[in-house]
Formats: structure tokens, sequence, C-alpha cells
């Protein structure tokens, strides 16, 4: 029968076998789905698992304490966090292909984990010790819509499934691909995870290099970060986070429009509220948002972030659009 507990304890075993004595490093995103996967994977082999969190400086306010401070408190689980913003933000410089972006962030990923190796192992590298396995919360829908399932589409390369390079010199693990989000909730719960991390919304390995529409730069970034920043409180204030699925704010980085604020003329950048509802996000209708939480983020965005003069509404339910722009 299908529960949880099932489920898990099934995993777990099927990670036992994959992995047998060896190590294994795990990408921790700050997201619900890599938390989940180092968990299970945690209970499977204990202490021969390392999770790595690459601060990649693409993340949301607040991402890297949480995950430092939640998830460690959560699972007890070895942390190493590899400061890698310089390099990642170097190599976006000039991008502004989405696809592009997102092979360049996985790839840099690989590196960052490639590089951690030696850190992993520690006095056992000595001893002749290796890290053969990579662990990745990837699921279903990842699988399917970046080509790799038996289904025919190939929307985007989530950086976890599209966009590995060729020479990768880690063997996969990815105890959640045949999962959907709800069923990798449960298990999370299951394992003991907090609700502050198996309830959050999703957030996307590339992070907010694929929320910035054009050239991702560390000013560009500050923007987005102060824009989703508001966004996130308001709707939290507004008891909405239960509502909705995720609501990515965008940045229109190449666009300006002309506004007026205080006594003069100003020459901006548009805001893109994205809330949708979704069950799987393989699919998603726009969210109906109250107007009064519309007013109080778009009042605050205008006010509070440089360089933004104007917000607007994403009303595209998937398909035809998809959840993130890029
Ligand atoms: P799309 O934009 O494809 O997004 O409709 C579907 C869901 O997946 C999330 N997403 C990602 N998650 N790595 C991830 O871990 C990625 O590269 C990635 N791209 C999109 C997105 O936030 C939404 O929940």
């Amino acid at each position: 029968a299908w529960t949880a507990s099932n489920i898990a304890d099934a995993l777990i075993e099927q990670v036992r076998e994959q992995v047998g004595d060896g190590h294994a490093i795990c990408g921790l995103s700050g997201g619900v789905d890599s938390a989940v996967a180092a968990a299970l994977v945690q209970r499977a082999i204990g202490d021969r698992l390392t999770c790595v969190f690459v601060d990649h400086g693409l993340m949301r306010a607040g991402e890297r304490t949480q995950v430092e401070k939640d998830f460690v408190a959560a699972t007890g689980a070895r942390l190493i966090t590899v400061d890698a913003a310089d390099t990642f933000i170097g190599e976006l410089a000039g991008v502004t292909d989405p696809e592009t972006k997102r092979k360049i962030i996985g790839r840099e990923f690989i590196r960052s984990f490639e590089g951690a190796v030696s850190d992993v192992l520690g006095e056992n590298a000595s001893q002749g010790a290796t890290v053969d396995f990579l662990v990745q919360g990837t699921l279903y829908p990842d699988v399917v819509e970046s080509g790799g399932g038996t289904g025919t589409a190939n929307i985007k390369s989530h950086h976890n499934v599209g966009g590995l390079p060729e020479d990768l010199q880690f063997k996969l693990v990815e105890p959640l691909r045949l999962l959907f989000k709800d069923e990798v909730r449960a298990v999370g719960r299951e394992l003991g995870l907090p609700e502050e991390i198996v309830g959050r919304q999703p957030f996307p390995g590339p992070g907010l290099g694929i929320r910035i529409i054009g050239e991702v730069t560390r000013d560009r970034l500050e923007i987005l970060r102060q824009a989703d920043s508001i966004a996130r409180e308001e709707l939290t204030s507004a008891g909405l986070d239960g509502t909705i699925w995720q609501c990515p704010v965008v940045l229109l980085a190449d666009v300006r429009s002309v506004g007026v604020q205080g006594d003069g003329r100003t020459y901006g950048h548009p805001i893109v509220l994205r809330p949708v509802s979704s069950e799987d996000a393989m699919t998603a209708d726009w969210t109906r948002l109250p107007y009064e939480t519309l007013e109080r983020i778009s009042t605050r965005i205008t006010n509070e972030v440089p360089d933004v003069n104007r917000v607007v509404l994403d009303v595209t339910s998937k398909p035809p659009g998809t959840i993130e722009w890029e």
C-alpha cells in the first residue's frame, strides 16, 4: 500500500543497495526536494553522506542561513558551504539565453561539488577513499519536462537533469525520481523534517539567475532580491502561503518604462509577480490574489526598491506559460 512510511523504507533500502559502503555528497538548494533526498540518504548511509551548500550568489534573502541552521538542526547532517558567487556570476556575464544560463549554472554546480570532495573526505582521502555518488532531489516532473522520461517534452533543462556535464565523475543517486511534490512532502514529514522545510514553496536550483530576464549582474540580483523579499513578506502576512503553490518574482532587466515619482520623471524596470496554484507543477493556474495584497506589494516595491517603477501581474496559466519565465 502507498504510505509515506512504506515508501520511505523502500527508498532507504534502495539507496543502501546502490551506494554500498561508498561515500556520497548531496547538494542542498534550500528547497524541499534536496532536503528530503538528503534526509533519506542520511538514514541509509549515515555519516558517509556530506551535504554541500553551494552559495552561488543567486539565492534569495535569508536562504543561506536557513539551510545552515534549520536543515542541520533537523537532521544533524554534515554540511559544507562553498562560496562560489564570484565564479557563478563571472561565468554568467554577458549571457542572456535561458538555456545557456541553465547549462552554465548546472556545470558550475558540478564543478563546485567536485571542488568540495577533498574537504568532504578529510583524512579519509589519504586512505584512498573517494566520493563516487552525487545525490539529487530530482522529481518525476523534472525528468519528464527535461525530456529524460518517457514523455516527449523538452521544455527546459532543469539543472539537476538536463544541465549535467557529459564528463560527470559521479554516479547519480536520485531517490525521488518517481515521486511528485506532495509525495515528497509526505516522505519528508515521515522522516521528521520540520514544517518550515517540508512546507516551503518550491524554489528552482538556478535561483534568481533564471528570474532576471537579461544578463545576470550583482546590481540586478540585489534589486530582485529586495523585490522578492517584499512580495514574500506580504504574502505571508496576508496568510496566503498555503493558498499559492509559489510566486516567482521576475525582473525584466532589459525593459524600461517611463514613470513619475516625487516630482520627477523615472525610467525604471518592471517587476513581474507570477503567483500560481498547482498540484504538481506540470500544469498551473494563475492565482487570483486579493487586490489589497497586490496593492501592498506594488506600493512597497515601487517605494522601496531603487530602479523599479512598475509592478505587473502575470495572468497566464501553464500551459501555455511555464511557471518560471526562463
Ligand atoms: P516550470 O518553469 O518548468 O517550473 O513550469 C516547474 C517547477 O519546477 C521549478 N523549477 C526548477 N526546480 N531546478 C529545480 O530544482 C530547476 O532547474 C528548475 N526550473 C524550474 C519551478 O520553480 C516550478 O516549481
